[in-house]
């Protein structure tokens, strides 16, 4: 079976065939296959790598990257502590996508563990003996052994690097006893705020300072399941001052309820953080854009059934899916260079602007639309333009409404509003354009709505797509294609991917010889992968 890396968080500016998704920006990596990624190091701060091929992050392929900047940051530190979160299951990815692509679809069932630096417990012994797969002898005995230890000295200051490689779970992060300060968000440096507690989605990155100012001890840091009820799934580390003596911690710091943001989130991304320095950033000149240079796409996102009854994310009432053994990028490039900019690609599908059905969307309605098709949607931009993309949640068919968190491969954003309920023109009037917070990977509430604005500066093909797991495989996600007539023609980007695997989502079988470069062999790859250990508690 195929895989692909993709560095996320890594703008990739002028390297768009380095962004390493299958069947978008190359060829997926066929076994024992290797490739050379050459790019810039941008922007600095807290990113990872991770497998872009059908289910594999939800096999724990992941890593973090972190760019440490050429200048001085404006926070100081003694210690930078990488805190790589991921959800554990027993079922692979290759599972999961046979479940979820089936008719009818099966869902992916709550995950068995949250991993914290890899390790983990599970939250509850099961009682047949094939369900024990996860357990081993004397488990929860040692827990300095089986969970990640920050070794803490009186007076320090920690920077904790939260990386969420979650496949689908949500967290809330909250220590006990401590205040976590927080100071950057994907790359950007915030105005520092103080919380118990944060939400950090699949996706999303986040630096917390810590300063150890309590009495010498031990202390719980906890990771509790957010916009899903799992009580019982919980992922821990053990802050220990080197002070006092190897101690399992006693009490545990609160959460607010899973559902705490039921309604949608009216605050910038529920800490309140906004940018340190806007002008700092090249995104600048999206927020003093005049309203009519900025192009608007308002994107509803709906679960539907397809025609052959298989459960399906849409936007605007299309599915993503792809329909060719060509990588889009070569698509684009092709027509591009024949027909200059804009032109059609072919098999892609333009999403349009608006969606093509309106009714009250945080309600449980009977007007509630079909889907209208499936394909490789895309949403086309000049290089230089200025957009803006509000993301619009609704009920999904369970008479739910779930949280996504929506990744944009290439560039960062401003996320310049969010609200409860309802999108409407009048909401432009409340954006904040002097500090918002500017992030490659936002949440949109549940029954809420995210505004994001950005110029389109980098000429590709950039996957912008929701990053739990099951959602893009099964459709929530779309192709922002920057100026392909400015892209360089790349010949190994650009053919037919071969491999009679079809998993994920090139779905034709051809073949002709994929050459690759070589360096980045996969056994590297997996052996950067976090070691899991897995025990019983
Ligand atoms: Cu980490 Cu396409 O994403
Ligand atoms: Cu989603």
């Amino acid at each position: 079976m195929g895989t692909s890396i993709h560095w996320h968080g890594m703008h990739q500016r002028g390297t768009p065939y380095m962004d390493g998704v299958a069947a978008v920006t190359q060829c997926q990596l066929q076994p024992l296959g290797s490739q050379n990624f050459t790019f810039e190091a941008y922007p600095p701060g807290t990113h990872f790598w991770h497998g872009h091929f059908g289910m594999d992050i939800a096999d724990g392929m992941a890593g973090p990257i972190i760019i440490h900047p050429k200048s001085p940051e404006p926070f100081e530190y003694d210690e930078d502590v990488v805190i790589f979160l991921q959800d554990f299951w027993l079922t692979t990815g290759e599972q999961q996508q046979v479940g979820l692509l089936s008719k009818p679809s099966l869902w992916v069932g709550e995950p068995q563990s949250i991993l914290m630096g890899g390790k983990g417990l599970a939250s509850k012994c099961y009682a047949t003996s094939e369900e024990t797969i996860g357990c081993i002898e004397g488990c929860g005995e040692d827990l300095f052994e089986q969970l990640m230890v920050v070794r803490v000295v009186k007076g320090k200051v920690y920077r904790l690097r939260f990386i969420q490689a979650s496949s689908v779970e949500a967290y809330n992060i909250a220590v006990k006893s401590h205040n976590l300060t927080i100071v950057e968000v994907e790359g950007t440096n915030i105005i520092p705020v103080d919380c118990d507690s944060f939400n950090i989605g699949a996706g999303q990155r986040f630096s917390a300072l810590l300063t150890a100012d309590q009495e010498p001890g031990s202390y719980w840091l906890d990771a509790s399941i957010a916009e899903r009820d799992y009580p019982t799934l919980f992922g821990r580390v053990i802050i220990q001052y080197v002070e006092a003596e190897d101690e399992v911690p006693g009490a545990l710091p609160l959460h607010p309820i899973w559902n705490a943001t039921g309604g949608g989130y009216n605050s910038d991304e529920w800490i309140g953080a906004k940018t340190l320095d806007p002008s700092s950033y090249p995104e600048y000149s999206a927020l003093t854009a005049s309203q009519n240079e900025i192009k608007r796409y308002v994107l509803v996102t709906t679960q539907n059934h397809d025609a052959d009854g298989g459960l399906v994310w849409g936007i605007n009432n299309i599915s993503f899916h792809f329909s060719s053994t060509e990588p889009l990028i070569g698509s684009a490039v092709r027509a591009a260079r024949e027909a200059g900019w804009p032109t059609e690609i072919p098999n892609t599908i333009d999403i349009p602007p608006t969606p093509p059905n309106v009714w009250n969307y945080s309600e449980t309605d009977q007007s509630y639309p079909a889907l209208g098709s499936k394909g490789a949607s895309i949403i086309p931009v000049n290089k230089g333009e200025v957009i803006e993309i509000i993301l619009q949640n609704t009920y999904d068919l369970g008479n739910v409404s779930d949280i996504h968190q929506w990744h944009m491969h290439g560039h960062s954003f401003w996320v310049v509003g969010q609200g409860s309920g309802v999108w409407s023109e009048e909401d432009v009037s409340s954006y904040n354009l002097v500090n918002p917070l500017l992030r490659d990977t936002i949440n949109q509430w549940p029954l809420g709505w995210s505004a994001i604005r950005l110029p389109m500066t980098n000429p590709g093909a950039w996957f912008f797509h929701c990053h739990i797991a099951p959602h893009l495989m099964t459709g929530m996600a779309s192709v922002i294609v920057v100026q392909p007539d400015l892209i360089e023609r790349n010949t190994e980007n650009v053919q037919v991917c071969s491999g009679s695997d079809s998993m994920g989502y090139v779905e034709l079988a051809e073949t002709s010889g994929s050459a690759r470069q070589s360096r980045l062999s996969m056994a590297v790859i997996y052996a950067l992968v976090p070691s899991l250990l897995f025990v019983c508690m």
